[in-house]
């Protein structure tokens, strides 16, 4: 059996992520600054392989912990899902020295340190993979966002650096850059005024917010094709795609 670990399980995408690759046969690790219990009774009273370790990812204590974890438990990780990350949306004046750094810990240093931690134990057997959940706002900018997206535009470039550095050892690591999903983090930001579901729903080619499901299925994808190296794979609807401004795209919809 094939072991995963999933940061950021308590809720949102890395929620159904855990439970889409315990649905595929996999025994899930979960991780989250969050309690994990209740996921944990819902994966194993299915029958599924599971197990948990709660801490904050920034630590890397932390890192060294889940990784002790995963050998004991399960004898190694297979494959790395680094979802975990907080959204911050602040103009980019207002942003103090604290608040950037503690974006840049949650959002880029986390996943450094555990795909150093569990990468580790990939190198040693010469196979593995790494999935990092970077954003749109990896791959370009947006408003009011210079800590996330300076933190998204890192993972970016740690996936790509990973996958040319590691990719000879066995190691494959890749990224998805997912738009506007409807998640507790899109709720709260949505409910600071942000933005409105219409903002997202009329900028989008496909013409809605993405699910969690939607972004599981393509991390599932990323984390078993097997000569898929470096990628950061847009799931976004058609977003980075689409130059066009937005009443000629709301005039395609009839
Ligand atoms: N929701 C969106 O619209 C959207 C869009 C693009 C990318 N993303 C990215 O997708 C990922 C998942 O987002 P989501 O929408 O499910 O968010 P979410 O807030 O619903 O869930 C994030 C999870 O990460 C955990 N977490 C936060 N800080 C942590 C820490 N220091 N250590 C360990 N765990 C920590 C939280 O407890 C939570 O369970 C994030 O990396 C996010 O940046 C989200």
């Amino acid at each position: 059996m094939q072991t995963v670990v999933v940061t950021g399980a308590a809720q949102g995408v890395g929620k159904v992520v855990a439970q889409t690759f315990a649905q595929a046969g996999w025994a899930v690790v979960l991780a989250d600054i969050q309690p994990l219990d209740a996921l944990l009774a819902e994966l194993t009273g299915a029958g599924h392989t599971a197990s948990a370790l709660s801490g904050d990812q920034s630590d890397p204590a932390y890192a060294a912990a889940l990784a002790d974890h995963v050998a004991q438990h399960h004898g190694g990780t297979d494959v790395l899902v680094n979802n975990a990350g907080i959204s911050f949306i602040t103009p980019a004046e207002q942003i103090s020295l604290d608040q950037w750094q503690r974006v840049m810990a949650v959002n880029l240093t986390g996943p450094f340190l555990l795909s150093q931690a569990l990468g580790q134990q990939m190198l040693a057997r010469g196979s593995g993979a790494i999935v990092n959940v970077a954003s749109v706002a990896g791959l370009g900018g947006v408003i009011h966002r210079a800590a996330y997206n300076a933190s998204k535009h890192g993972l970016v470039g740690l996936t790509r650096t990973l996958a040319a550095e590691w990719g000879g050892r066995g190691v494959r690591c890749n990224a998805v850059c997912p738009g506007w999903i409807k998640t507790e983090m899109d709720a709260k930001d949505m409910g600071s005024g942000a933005y409105t579901d219409a903002d997202i729903v009329n900028r989008v080619p496909l013409a809605r917010f993405a699910s969690p499901e939607d972004i599981a299925g393509a991390i599932l994808f990323l984390a078993t094709a097997p000569f898929v190296n470096g990628v950061c794979l847009p799931v976004d609807g058609g977003w980075n795609a689409d130059s066009s401004w937005d009443a000629l795209r709301l005039k395609t919809r009839g």
